[in-house]
């Protein structure tokens, strides 16, 4: 199995990293290992067709601030150029366009290869045309990791509680947020505590997009999208970040024995980020950089799972997952 990383920041290391650690486990369940044939990040690409060993890829990047020696103008003229089965789609996120990173994905999808994405802004912006892409031209797309990062909620909703009616999940999505609100609990100030979240690597690249609640919104477009298969984007939630909040209302929510959380909502009629009061103990009070999500259901009832929102080997662990589904998924058809 050949595949194409776009995107060679953290998260395309990761998984060259994730790839390496199992690559025995990938052979002996498949038969064959996965080849990651080419590299792309903002600047520079590496292809061959025989492949590279996925480490020396991260230590090229990592010694020479590049994954390869030749350069590009249009990063879907070297994907056209190169032959592979499956693009994994990691580039920086642009909530406004969808940037590189949407051409990327349509490329592949319109040309019959499957595609793993952590890319929330295509996702947020053009879901049901990209899933519409993958149908018609019978490939799989798939993006565990853009929401919750090594949380499982995408393919739990889909896989396990396939049978379930899904009401509605409620979550903290953003681990820079509920860092900050969580140290302004103990008395720190908010300017402060995001510093420390971006030395942390935690941020976005513009922590606005943490802070104002815009990356939330895109997890939960893709929730509603996904999960309850409504037809929505970025522009339809309703949305209010946590830079008003005041040291003055955490102290007046302590007083009351509740803490204040940024959640985000998801239903048939709700798609909502803003931040809300939560008792102190309730699950979605959690602390810490950890992503946390409630799922309601008419059988199960509530389901809830926490797990790190963000991180290299994490968010890798996701496109692991999502490529052995796309691989278990192959193996059906043959
Ligand atoms: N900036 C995001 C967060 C990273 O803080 O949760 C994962 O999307």
């Amino acid at each position: 199995m050949r595949v194409f990383i776009c995107g060679f920041g953290t998260v395309g290391q990761g998984f060259c990293e994730v790839l390496a650690a199992r690559r025995q486990f990938l052979i002996d369940r498949y038969g064959e290992p996965v080849t990651v044939v080419g590299a792309m990040d903002s600047k520079t690409y590496a292809y061959n067709p025989n492949g590279f060993d996925p480490l020396e890829l991260v230590s090229v990047k990592q010694g020479t601030g590049r994954v390869g020696t030749e350069t590009y103008q249009d990063s879907v003229e070297v994907l056209s150029g190169a032959e592979f089965d499956i693009l994994v789609e990691v580039s920086p996120t642009d909530v406004k366009t969808g940037g590189a990173g949407l051409r990327n994905i349509e490329y592949a999808l319109g040309n019959g290869k499957d595609v793993i994405t952590v890319n929330k802004g295509p996702l947020a912006l053009k879901f049901r045309h990209l899933i519409d892409l993958a149908e018609s031209n019978g490939c799989c797309l798939r993006f565990e990791g853009s929401v919750g990062g090594a949380m499982p909620i995408i393919n739990l909703c889909r896989d396990n509680l396939a049978g379930e009616r899904i009401e509605s999940i409620r979550g903290i999505f953003n681990g820079t947020c509920n860092f900050i609100l969580s140290k302004m609990d103990t008395g720190q100030p908010f300017e402060q505590v995001l510093k420390e979240a971006q030395q942390m690597g935690y941020a976005e690249t513009d922590p606005t997009n943490d802070i104002e609640g815009y990356d939330s919104a895109c997890k939960v477009v893709i929730l509603a999208n996904a999960v309850f298969g409504r037809d929505v984007t970025f522009n339809d939630v309703r949305i209010t970040g946590i830079t008003s909040i005041t040291e003055d209302a955490i102290s007046l929510a302590a007083s009351h024995n509740m803490v204040i959380r940024l959640i985000g909502e998801v239903s048939e009629s709700k798609l909502e980020v803003g931040p809300r009061l939560v008792p102190r103990g309730h699950p979605l009070g959690i602390s810490g950089t950890l992503n946390t999500a409630q799922i309601l259901s008419d059988l199960a009832g509530p389901v809830t799972v926490t797990g790190r929102g963000a991180g290299r080997i994490e968010t890798a662990s996701a496109i692991l997952s999502d490529l052995i589904s796309i691989m278990d998924e192959r193996a059906r058809r043959r």
